[in-house]
């Protein structure tokens, strides 16, 4: 008898889908009750890189199976939207930057939208002052989901059915996981937020989470499991849909039954452009990544920087002094390309980079009030989760998404218990006033119906003789392009290990303010002197949480995930 009961005990741990879903098996067998965190792998066919050991172990499953990357993306996201709640989701979105294994580019756009119902001064009070806890928190800073119109979109570059590729996700949040120590006290310090802006009581509300607490979602199973039988239509229409609209009736939120179904992915033209032999592939409009890290790659590439070595004053110095310069042009221009005109090709023409260095001093801080939006000769007018997925063709899939802030909104869709994002606040909510990453921005980022937010996610390929050599992304807020640019310079420049470029120091400078955030690690004499050319340097938190894949000479895989989460690397 007591055998009998600790086999039930041991099987009901153990995580098969078999037990849960008869015929609809994903035949992943995981224990989500007792699992390792590993940070970097060797490899060689396939490997995954995420906020969270399940959903990694998730994804290589996937891989196993026979799925390819796109596979165990799709597979791994969905996992990430159960087991790292603060932003793995499906009320939010993000972008897809993918190589295929003929070759072909892809990047996939699942942005949130403004609803319908939104305007231009909708987060002003009647003296036009700025309501950031209204684009914040709460119903009205949720844009138009895209995350699960972005799944069935990519689903199209997959080899799997997409019942397998949702099946962990729903084990999970229907048997339950164990937390990690972080998601613990993650979940703790969430807990008035919880009160605040929900009335219907979500999974996450209580007291006192401690690392090993299971965490079940049975309402979240019950949506993906509609997602699973009716597709994209389980989201956007039916009891889903239903139930946003009832949560948004329940807070003044003003998204529709309508903005929900007329949601749709867009496939987009990659951002490409070349460094020294490498073919960089990021995402345009309405990312504002793939550019940014195209104007900062192109006006470091001719002044040897990898003689200066990493952290060096004079690295950081001339870094610092190109991202303060493609931030400043970041404000000015950039916005949903379908709303407003862009000038990508002229913001990264080598004349207009080489322009836009000529008050570049070694030596010296050129201060953000020298540095304006460049000129262009005929032109008018945290937190967010990043994965790295590669298989053993060479299918290559970098993917960010987010809920914008860590939970998003905070509000939990009554019934259908996943969180909607807040990511209104990435529109420039008045013109000069920051956001909650302190990027500015004008007419160009300005709120309209149906229209995308500027992001700053830059989910990133680089290949090397035309097959993928680094896959690379983070989360970070206006960080992120940033550290993007900072992983591959030290790779590629520095020759650094993918684990020191991943794990050692970043920094980052974004126009406005005026100062750069270093991380703890850089050294004293770095900082003073970077502080005798003039610099204000400012200690701050980690930066990002970057995921490296990087493909090796003979073909092998290195996958490194960084230590400032529960991230993890897993391959076979
Ligand atoms: O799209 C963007 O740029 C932001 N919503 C990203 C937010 C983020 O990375 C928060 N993570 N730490």
């Amino acid at each position: 008898m007591k055998k009998f009961f600790l086999f039930l005990l041991f099987s009901s741990l153990v995580f098969s889908c078999a037990v849960s879903e008869k015929n609809k098996s994903s035949s992943v067998s995981i224990n989500p009750f007792q699992y390792s965190t590993q940070k970097t792998i060797t490899c060689s066919n396939g490997a995954v890189v995420s906020a969270h050991p399940l959903a990694s172990k998730v994804g290589v499953e996937i891989l196993k199976m026979g799925g390819n990357a796109v596979d165990a993306a799709i597979a791994t996201q969905l996992a990430l939207a159960v087991v790292y709640p603060n932003a793995g989701n499906i009320g939010g979105g993000g972008f897809m930057v993918a190589r295929l294994s003929d070759g072909k580019l892809i990047a996939l756009d699942y942005r949130e939208m403004a609803p319908g119902r939104a305007h231009r001064d909708m987060y002003l009070n009647e003296k036009g002052d700025p309501m950031h806890e209204k684009s914040q928190e709460g119903h009205l800073s949720s844009g138009v989901p895209g995350t699960v119109a972005g799944l069935f979109s990519s689903h199209q570059y997959a080899k799997l059915p997409f019942e397998k590729l949702i099946q962990p996700a729903i084990d999970l949040a229907e048997n339950g996981f164990a937390i990690t120590e972080r998601e613990a006290s993650s979940f703790n310090a969430l807990q008035n937020d919880l009160k605040n802006y929900n009335t219907v009581t979500p999974a996450l509300a209580k007291e006192n989470w401690k690392k090993g607490d299971t965490l079940i979602q049975t309402d979240l199973a019950n949506t993906l499991k509609r997602i699973r039988d009716k597709g994209q239509a389980g989201f956007y229409e039916g009891e889903t849909a239903r139930l946003i609209m009832e949560e948004m009736k329940r807070g003044n939120g003003i998204i529709t039954l309508e903005d929900l179904k007329n949601y749709k992915a867009i496939s987009r033209e990659p951002h490409t452009f070349n460094y020294k032999g490498y073919k960089i592939v990021g995402m345009p409009m309405p990312s504002s990544g793939g550019l940014l890290l195209n104007q900062m790659m192109k006006m470091i590439e001719d002044r040897d920087i990898g003689k200066m070595g990493f952290l060096s004053p004079q690295a950081m110095q001339l870094m610092t002094e190109v991202e303060r310069r493609a931030f400043a042009d970041r404000a000015r221009y950039m916005g949903d390309a379908d709303f407003y005109k862009v000038p990508v090709a002229m913001l990264c023409s080598d004349k207009y980079l080489q322009e836009r260095m000529f008050n570049y001093d070694p030596v010296k801080a050129t201060p953000s009030s020298m540095i304006q939006p460049g000129k262009l000769a005929g032109y008018e007018s945290e937190e967010t989760t990043h994965l790295s997925v590669i298989d053993k063709d060479g299918n290559a899939v970098a993917v960010t998404t987010t809920l914008n802030d860590s939970y998003g909104s905070k509000t939990v869709v009554g019934g259908a218990g996943f969180f909607l994002n807040d990511e209104m606040d990435d529109f420039s909510i008045k013109p000069g006033v920051p956001n909650m990453y302190g990027a500015v921005g004008g007419e160009a980022n300005a709120i309209k119906p149906g229209k995308r937010m500027l992001s700053s996610m830059t989910p990133t390929i680089v290949l090397k003789d035309n097959y993928p050599y680094l896959v690379v992304g983070t989360p970070g807020g206006t960080t992120i392009p940033t550290s993007v640019f900072q992983t591959i310079v030290d790779i590629i420049e520095f020759n650094m290990s993918t684990q020191d470029a991943v794990w050692k120091a970043k920094f980052h400078h974004q126009w406005l303010p005026d100062e750069i955030m270093i991380e703890r690690a850089v050294p004293e004499a770095t900082r003073e002197a970077l502080r005798k050319m003039g610099y204000t340097v400012k200690d701050r938190g980690p930066i990002g949480r970057t995921e490296v894949i990087k493909v090796l000479p003979d073909k092998k895989i290195e996958a490194v995930a960084d230590v400032r989460g529960d991230d993890a690397a897993e391959g076979w």
